[in-house]
């Protein structure tokens, strides 16, 4: 039995770390899950700096019930393990997770398991950092099986389709979009990573989608995401926060009707019988399976 805490991740938003104004920003926002990034949106040189200047944020900011979390760099650059052990000293309990970005393999999520547990010894941490990481690599997503159980400590799997695209050669015009690809050009990484973190009982997450200024086509790739169990996606900009909020919370109305469901088959399951007609509908114990989903998105949120 896992002992991974169960956190809300409907809307992840990215903040660069090295701006002071939008972390700040960031944590009077309502939003569940925030990354302070030290990867993509800051510059070499303005990494070592970016460091403190997050650890300065978790520390002196009140953050609400927002996850906090810190992006760090991949493990083949020369800054992964200053980030970690910079960020996790300085913050210590300010800090709920790290996000590892382009794992090729499970050992890559592994190192950072174990740098965790060395620092979370060494500090006397009395709460265990959680790991998220980003399939965004052509490899990491033929590993992504053995990546998804590689340790106790992952929490999350988020689908990177910028660096993906980028990986596979694949010809789209910004991130988040599908090019001219008849279909949906993501359907099968997306399909492939929510099958391996639903397995590994963690949450399956839908990276950036660049074009803030496009609402609609942002409400349509959540509910992709969405209906192939994901559980969340990643907002650019604030903009894009209460619309995955909405898109990932199912509405009083579907919540009403799933409890309702399972009670029919409750009723069905005391009277001796395997499935019944309801309104119309057959209703049987994999039914009941399917609403428990939406009954427990709404438990996790509090409706
Ligand atoms: N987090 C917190 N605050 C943000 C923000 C973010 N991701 N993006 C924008 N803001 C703030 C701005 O600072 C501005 O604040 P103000 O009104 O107090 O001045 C406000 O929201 C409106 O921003 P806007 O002017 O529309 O955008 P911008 O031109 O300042 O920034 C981006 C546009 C794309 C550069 C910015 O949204 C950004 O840096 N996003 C995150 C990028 C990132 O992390 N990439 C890596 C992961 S994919
Ligand atoms: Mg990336």
């Amino acid at each position: 039995m896992s002992n991974r805490p169960m956190r809300l991740r409907r809307s992840q938003l990215a903040v660069p770390g090295s701006s002071e104004k939008m972390l700040t920003k960031a944590a009077g926002l309502d939003v569940d899950h925030v990354f302070c990034d030290l990867e993509d949106a800051v510059a070499p040189s303005a990494k070592p700096a970016a460091r403190q200047t997050i650890v300065e944020a978790l520390n002196s900011l009140d953050w609400g019930n927002t996850v906090r979390c810190v992006r760090v760099n991949d493990v083949t650059t020369q800054w992964c393990h200053d980030d970690i052990i910079t960020v996790v000293e300085g913050a210590r309990e300010n800090l709920d997770t790290i996000m590892l970005t382009k794992p090729y393999t499970a050992a890559d999520v592994q190192f950072v398991d174990k740098l965790l547990t060395q620092l979370e010894k060494k500090l006397g941490l009395k709460k265990r950092i959680g790991l998220e990481v980003l399939i965004e690599e052509v490899q990491a997503l033929h590993n992504v099986w053995e990546i998804a159980h590689s340790c106790d400590r992952l929490e999350c799997l988020i689908f990177g389709m910028g660096d993906y695209a980028a990986s596979q050669g694949m010809m789209v015009k910004n991130i988040g979009t599908t090019g001219g690809y008849p279909g949906d050009i993501f359907h099968y990484p997306r399909y492939q990573l929510t099958i391996a973190a639903r397995s590994a009982g963690i949450d399956a997450v839908d990276g950036p989608y660049a074009n803030f200024g496009n609402e609609d086509g942002y409400r349509e790739e959540c509910r992709r995401a969405l209906t192939l169990g994901m559980v969340g996606k990643w907002a650019i900009h604030p903009s894009q926060i209460s619309a995955a909020t909405e898109m990932f919370s199912p509405d009083a109305s579907e919540v009403a009707f799933a409890r309702e469901i399972i009670e029919v088959y409750r009723k069905a399951e005391a009277d001796g019988l395997g499935s019944v007609g309801h309104k119309g509908v057959m209703v049987d114990a994999a039914s009941a399976r399917l609403f428990q989903n939406t009954v427990n998105r709404a438990d996790l949120i509090g409706m």
